[in-house]
């Protein structure tokens, strides 16, 4: 078969895709969607972090410091509408969904719209919140298919939801929300959304502009590239001018030239969405891998890099009908994560997978297929071979 192009072409600096990245050769890796493969350049700058952690631990310029957190705000705005004022460093999206669930209006009787079996991060703050209000959650059931009409249909079938705390696309098996139709479809009502992108980010643009969330989070180290450890968090306008932060420190209110801080009164928080940052962003290393990351995934370019994943997700899938094999896959599709369903013939390609080395997560009754750049088109459809034979 014909190596199949993508409309864009990947600027690469010479070399192989697959020398971009860290990688096993004698495994298949195809779970960015549970941990991004390691670039190498973010290992190189890790690398020269710790070595002047290890070796110099007294050298700890502040203002050098900051710099390197604001620019690692600006790369990261360039995911969120380049609003960089808008962006919060936070250390997980569950600290991220805890900040926007604690600033939503939301009453008692009040219901807060959920996917069943969304991910816990974008659940249990919601749960948590609701109690503290006397509100309820309410779970759209899993329509084993589009997601997008049954959230419309539990929007408008029930009158207590206030707001949807939503994926883009759906962690267990890349079923894609049509985000467009739900916000417009949610504003309309007057009711808020909140926005987890971890499953996106980093492939799928977010459009921000359309879509009206007033929070949007995204973990770090899945499709963005970045470290373990810091993730983001985008605040809508009235958030980021006026909300609650959920930590109080000297990451988040200002520090004074003098470090003195006034007793009276808790000193000013930080411009913009600065009043969610997390503390701890004192650890350099995480900082100047997710700076690294960035880097990489503004030199592939966001339009070129999500057409070649959406290449190999395509070669999977032809390959899989090329073969005629009997496997359901989830839809609609994300471009970049593909969800297998092989029913009765589980245990034969999860086993079948793993006795070739190739690396998914197996969850659910779904394989979960997530590659990346390092995975060419020829590996993909290795993939449909093996569990071709499996079925056979
Ligand atoms: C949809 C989704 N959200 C969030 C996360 C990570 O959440 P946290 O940073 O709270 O661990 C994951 C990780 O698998 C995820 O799949």
């Amino acid at each position: 078969m014909d190596a199949p192009t993508a409309p864009f072409p990947l600027p690469r600096a010479g070399g192989a895709l697959a020398d971009a990245f860290l990688l096993r050769p004698e495994r298949l890796y195809l779970d960015c969607a549970a941990h991004a493969p390691r670039l190498r350049a973010v290992q190189a700058a890790a690398g020269i972090e710790l070595e002047r952690e290890s070796r110099q631990p007294w050298t700890q310029d502040w203002n050098a410091l900051i710099a390197l957190i604001e620019r690692v705000r600006a790369s990261a705005a360039r995911w969120f509408d380049g609003d960089a004022d808008g962006v919060a460093l936070v250390p997980s999206v569950a600290y991220a969904l805890s900040i926007a669930a604690a600033n939503v209006p939301l009453h008692a009787g009040d219901a807060v719209l959920v996917l069943a079996g969304q991910f816990p991060s974008n659940l249990l703050p919601w749960q948590q919140r609701c109690v503290d209000v006397g509100a309820h959650v309410r779970v759209v059931a899993d329509p084993q298919g589009d997601w997008t009409p049954a959230v419309l249909d539990a929007l408008h079938g029930h009158a207590d939801v206030r707001g949807l705390a939503l994926p883009q696309a759906y962690w267990r098996d890349g079923r894609l929300l049509d985000l467009d139709r739900i916000a417009d479809a949610a504003h309309a009502r007057g009711a808020w959304l909140v926005l987890d992108l971890s499953q996106s980010l980093g492939a799928l643009p977010a459009d921000l502009a359309r879509w009206r969330p007033l929070f949007a989070a995204s973990a770090g180290y899945k499709w963005l590239l970045g470290a373990d450890g810091l993730a983001w968090l985008w605040a809508a306008p009235d958030g980021r001018d006026c909300g609650r932060s959920i930590e109080h420190g000297w990451f988040n209110r200002g520090a004074r030239d003098d470090w003195r801080f006034p007793i009276d009164r808790p000193a000013d928080f930080l411009a913009g969405a600065r009043r969610f940052d997390g503390s701890g962003l004192i650890d350099r290393i995480r900082l100047a891998k997710a700076e690294a990351a960035f880097a990489q995934l503004a030199a592939w370019e966001p339009r070129a890099l999500l057409s070649h994943l959406e290449l190999r997700t395509a070669a999977l899938r032809e390959a899989l009908q090329a073969h005629e094999v009997p496997i359901g896959i989830a839809e609609p599709a994300a471009p970049h994560l593909l969800g297998l369903r092989p029913g009765a013939a589980w245990d034969a390609c999860v086993r079948a997978l793993d006795a070739a080395g190739i690396d998914i997560t197996a969850r659910h009754g779904v394989l979960r297929i997530a590659p990346h750049l390092h995975v060419d088109v020829e590996a993909m459809r290795h993939v449909a071979n093996v569990l071709a034979r499996a079925l056979r």
